[in-house]
């Protein structure tokens, strides 16, 4: 179970979180108390984004293993309030495709990640080499990164929209959002400069390219970590 309670949960919050103490889809973990949605009036916590993404998708499977949903036999019938799913989850076409669209995030960052890195690789096997071919193999990857990261960046505003990421997650979603732009941007400059040096030759472009390179390869790790961080949890790499 999590240490002492955040300070920031209502009475009622405190309640319902002294009652669910295990996520309802990974039932051996904690839950993570700044990871929840309100279901039918009740707030439900999870121990992880992904485990609040399987939810929504099919939460009758998850019913039974929530205490604060168990129908209390005294109580009188009472009218499902609010349902985050049905009234919020649908509004209109445009921004479900949106949403939809969003989904595809995870999905197409592999895209800019691989890229920068064989560009990097290739880079360093034709400094080691002094083959140019590894220099073309270079070129041609980090050009195509351009493209991955600009689509990878799209998708990740559109899944940023449709997602929230309160408390505790809102720093590592800032800092996601802010390093996947700003390493979109130096690609872009990497890739003219590859393209500059290859034209003109000359080693100053040769080298730009090389360290603006190494500054992606570092921005691909810290935009990979934070978004990590925002799919599994903040402790997901703890060792
Ligand atoms: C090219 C730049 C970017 C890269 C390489 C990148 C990389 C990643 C990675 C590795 C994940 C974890 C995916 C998983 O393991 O399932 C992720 C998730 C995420 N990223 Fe990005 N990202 C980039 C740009 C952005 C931008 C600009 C935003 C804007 C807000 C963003 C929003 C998100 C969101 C909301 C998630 C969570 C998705 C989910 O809940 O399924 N990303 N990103």
């Amino acid at each position: 179970m999590w240490g002492a309670l955040p300070s920031w949960l209502t009475a009622d919050e405190n309640a319902q979180m002294a009652v669910q103490e295990l996520c309802p889809v990974m039932e051996e973990n904690p839950i993570d108390p700044s990871i929840y949605i309100d279901y039918q009036g009740k707030r439900v916590y999870f121990c992880c984004m992904l485990c609040k993404a399987t939810f929504e998708k099919e939460p009758e499977t998850y019913l039974a293993k929530l205490p604060q949903l168990s129908v209390d036999p005294e109580a009188p019938d009472a009218e499902p309030a609010h349902d985050h799913l049905v009234d919020h989850g649908a509004p209109d076409e445009p921004s479900r495709l949106l949403t939809f669209m969003g989904k595809f995030h995870p999905v197409a960052i592999h895209i800019p990640i691989a890229l920068v890195l064989v560009a990097a690789l290739a880079e360093l096997l034709a400094m080691m080499t002094r083959n140019g071919t590894f220099e073309k193999v270079s070129r041609f990857n980090i050009n195509v990164a351009v493209l991955g990261a600009a689509v990878s960046v799209g998708l990740g505003l559109l899944a940023g929209m449709s997602a929230d990421f309160p408390g505790d997650y809102a720093r590592p979603f800032w800092l996601h959002k802010w390093i996947g732009i700003t390493m979109a941007v130096f690609i872009a400059v990497a890739a003219v400069l590859s393209e500059l040096a290859c034209r003109r030759g000359g080693s100053r472009c040769r080298w730009g390219y090389r360290a603006v390179l190494l500054l992606c390869v570092a921005l691909v790790g810290a935009a990979g970590y934070f978004g990590g961080q925002l799919v599994y949890g903040l402790n997901h790499y703890a060792w």
